[in-house]
This record gives C-alpha cells, structure tokens and sequence, in this order.
C-alpha cells in the first residue's frame, strides 16, 4: 500500500501576494464544499476544522465579505477547530474567540454547525469533552486510515499553518502529544509559546481527506523548505492526508524552485 499523502510530498499552489493567496484559497474551500455536498446525500455536511494565529485571519475577513458568504453554504457545513488555547473564547489570543468574531458573527451559518474548543474546567476533561463534541456531530466511532468508503473521514479539510519552529496545530517539538495515537484530541502545554493547548492529535489529522497548509511570509522560508526536505525533527513532517495535502503559499516563503 503507497505511502499516505504527507507534508513533504504535497503539492505547492504558489501566489504573487497574500491576498491572491487568501483569494485563490477561499475559492478552493468553496469548490471543495459544493463538490462534497453534491456528492454526499442530504445529510452531508462539509466538515472543516480551521487553525488559528495570524496568517489566516485575512481567509477568515475575506470569507465573511458579502459576495463571498453570498455563495458559500453555511448551513450545510460544520465548522470545528484543529487547536486552541485553553482560555476563554474572550481572551486575545483565543483562536474560537478570533473565529467568531472574524468570520461567525458576520455570516448565517446556524450556532448548532459551530464547535469551538472548551474554554474552561481541567484540560484534559475539555480534551475529552471535544472527542465527544467530534464523535456525536460525526457520528463516527473510529478515525479512517485510508481514503474508502467503508469508514468516512474525520473532516473533509484540515485548515493547517506551520510556526517558524516547525509546530502545526498545537503539535510542538518535543511535546508528549507527538506520541499520542489514540486520543482525537489532546491537552499539552508548549515550552516556546504561550497557554496550554487543545489539539487535534496526528491520527485525527490524518483522517482528513485534504490537509490543506496555509503559509505565508519570508520568516517561514528556511522551515518550510526542511518540511518539503522531510526533516522529521518538525512535527509538521508527519503530517499526512486521506485523499490529498496541498500547501497554498506566497511568494515569498515559496522554495525558490518552485
Ligand atoms: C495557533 C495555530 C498554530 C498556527 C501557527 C502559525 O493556535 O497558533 O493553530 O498552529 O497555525 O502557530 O501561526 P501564524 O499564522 O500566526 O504564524
């Protein structure tokens, strides 16, 4: 059996700028959403977990503009959270907290297709409490490992970004949640940025039928180009797909062959 699509053998969609970047990457989840739909019966919901930080805010503005939310199908799409931090959705650095004020409250998708993390209480009752959240919207009992038909996917998408450190989600070098395959969502409190996490854990990623990583900026050049060089000291390296991983990059973090 071939090897599952992964970080370093995903297809690169490079754009001058970050706004043909963001553009180009609203129409994809768009076209991904319409095409789900139309091949899942009337219960189908497109499942998407979005990440956090700064580089996709300007995805989140852009998908809450009125000719973009005029087309997208709200009501038939879940939206879930591929980390947080373990604050409350109030607090600044929030990523529920940014989500729901970006892109939530400036679109008619209804309360009950949004999953935002816990916010409160011990961290690994909110880890839990969130695998519940993903099983009963899902109705799945076991994550899929391969792209067939006999167990659906987790989610349909898996919005990523990646830190200069090579971390995605809340998955940071050295942390014992690395090793974790068996939960679908873990706790774990990072040395090199701020807050105790919640996370997606690598089996519930790769039960994604498309990863799709969102990068943007010089900063990130040298650590992508170690991702795409399969460097298995970044957590990000391991990251795999069911169907297919795709990164959407600017410019100026694109390797310079690309
Ligand atoms: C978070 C994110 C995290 C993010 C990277 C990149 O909670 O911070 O989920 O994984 O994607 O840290 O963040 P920037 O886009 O801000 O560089």
């Amino acid at each position: 059996m071939s090897a599952p699509p992964n970080a370093a053998t995903g297809a690169l969609q490079v754009f001058p700028d970050k706004d043909t970047l963001v553009q180009a990457l609203a129409e994809h989840l768009l076209a991904l959403a319409n095409s789900t739909l139309a091949e899942g019966g009337a219960e189908r919901f497109f499942r998407i977990a979005l990440s956090g930080g700064g580089t996709p805010q300007a995805l989140y503005t852009l998908m809450a503009s009125p000719d973009y939310a005029s087309r997208f199908p709200w009501a038939r799409t879940q939206f879930f959270m591929v980390d947080d931090r373990f604050v409350p959705h109030s607090h600044a650095d929030s990523n529920g907290g940014m989500l729901q004020r970006l892109l939530f409250d400036k679109v008619p998708v209804p309360p009950d297709n949004i999953f935002l993390m816990p916010d409160s209480g011990p961290p690994a009752d909110a880890a839990r409490a969130y695998e519940t959240t993903l099983r009963r919207a899902t109705g799945l009992t076991e994550l899929a490992t391969t792209d067939t038909a006999t167990t659906p996917p987790l989610l349909d998408v898996c919005l990523m970004g990646i830190g200069t450190d090579g971390h995605t989600a809340s998955l940071f070098p050295g942390l014992s949640v690395l090793d974790n395959t068996t939960d679908w969502v873990a706790h774990c409190t990072p040395t090199t940025a701020p807050h105790t996490r919640l996370t997606l854990t690598y089996p519930a990623i790769a039960a994604s039928r498309h990863v799709i990583f969102l990068v943007a900026g010089a900063s990130k050049q040298a650590v992508l180009g170690r991702i795409l060089a399969q460097d298995t000291s970044l957590p990000s390296t391991h990251v795999t797909a069911l169907r297919d991983l795709t990164w959407y990059l600017d410019q100026a973090v694109a390797p310079p062959t690309a």
